[in-house]
């Protein structure tokens, strides 16, 4: 991934509405001002704290909910889709609101929003959000309720125009997108919109020198001043290997057999894997361009193979969404069948 890239790219991304920026700044400064120190503090961008969670019956940590947030790009990308498809009057559902920033976009725009949230500290953070936009006057009071809940199980009390859903992870890893979608989507009438619209994820073959870092599980890839991250290069072309659609009800997981021809010598030694969500408007989100969304993770073989450039290497991948990465059924054999 290239730094430099990355940021130019943040900067060209805008917000399409006023309203939506003024939002934007004055959430992510009210959260700084909440607790500054912690935030900056705590590394967030770590695999292993996200193996500590038990995320799909406790949802995410608050400071993990409010990073999602600092996200600029991705942020501005759902809040340009929201202004593109929210009208006033409509009913939105936001399942796994986190600070409510989805919500109050969505509200921003006249419609009225119910706000799912599983971990109790981030729902209390974002009614307390909204109630200080409310009184400085940037939303109109009763648009949004909070209820806290686990989006997998809750019955809706009526149909809904516009269903937001951002429970992502790279690879639909640990996180119950696919469960929350299952459940809420009969509730969205014909021809409503889903945001995001679909996954892509994508998957190569690697090679890290940070034995270290892989001894202790696979890695995100990361800013490579961070202690955790791990030098790689790839040995192959990354391969689309899942599309998932989230207009749909039936997600079973991925099941895959794939070939690559290696595109230098090597020790592969890990799966890299990265992701890009698809709007309803076509624009898509990519880890190229953002600060967290569906960012690379590295995962290591359990048994190094040497490749040569040219060479023939199959992959067999099985997993379920939401499982951890360590949970992935790889096998990797150097013909292809
Ligand atoms: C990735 S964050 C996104 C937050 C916010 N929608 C945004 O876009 O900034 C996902 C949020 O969903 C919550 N969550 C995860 N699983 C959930 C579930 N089953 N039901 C309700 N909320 C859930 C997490 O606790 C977290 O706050």
């Amino acid at each position: 991934m290239n730094l430099e890239n990355k940021q130019v790219s943040n900067q060209l991304e805008v917000f399409s509405a006023d309203i939506h920026r003024h939002i934007y700044e004055v959430t992510t400064d009210w959260c700084r001002g909440q607790n500054p120190k912690t935030y900056a503090e705590r590394h967030i961008r770590d695999i292993q704290h996200f193996n500590k969670l038990d995320i799909l019956s406790s949802g995410l940590d608050t400071l993990d909910a409010v990073r999602c947030l600092y996200d600029y790009r991705r942020t501005a990308i759902f809040a340009n889709d929201i202004q593109k498809y929210v009208e006033p009057g409509m009913k939105v559902l936001d399942a796994g609101t986190g600070t409510g920033i989805l919500a109050f976009f969505a509200a921003s725009q006249g419609a009225k929003v119910i706000a799912l949230e599983l971990n109790e500290a981030t729902c209390q953070l974002a009614k307390e959000l909204y109630e200080y936009l409310v009184n400085i006057g940037m939303l109109n009071p009763d648009l949004i309720e909070f209820v806290c809940c686990d989006a997998v199980t809750y019955t809706p009390t009526h149909e809904f125009d516009v269903l937001l859903s951002e429970n992502l992870y790279t690879g639909m890893l640990y996180e119950s997108q696919c469960s929350i979608i299952s459940n809420l989507i009969k509730y969205l009438r014909i021809s409503g919109i889903v945001m995001p619209a679909s996954l892509e994820s994508y998957v190569a073959i690697g090679c890290t020198n940070s034995v270290e870092n892989l001894k202790k599980g696979c890695v995100l890839v990361l800013d490579p001043a961070l202690p955790e991250s791990c030098d790689y290069f790839l040995l192959t072309q990354p391969v689309l290997y899942d599309s998932i659609d989230f207009t749909q009800t039936c997600f079973e997981g991925v099941n895959k057999s794939l070939n690559f021809i290696a595109t230098a010598d090597g020790r592969a030694n890990v799966l890299w894997i990265a992701g890009t969500a698809i709007m309803p408007s076509g624009t898509s989100i990519s880890f190229s361009d953002c600060d967290y969304f569906t960012e690379p993770v590295l995962l290591p073989f359990d048994e190094e193979h040497n490749v040569l450039k040219g060479e023939q290497i199959r992959l067999d991948l099985i997993y379920s969404y939401g499982c951890k990465p360590q949970d992935i059924n790889i096998k990797m054999s150097h013909e292809w069948d």
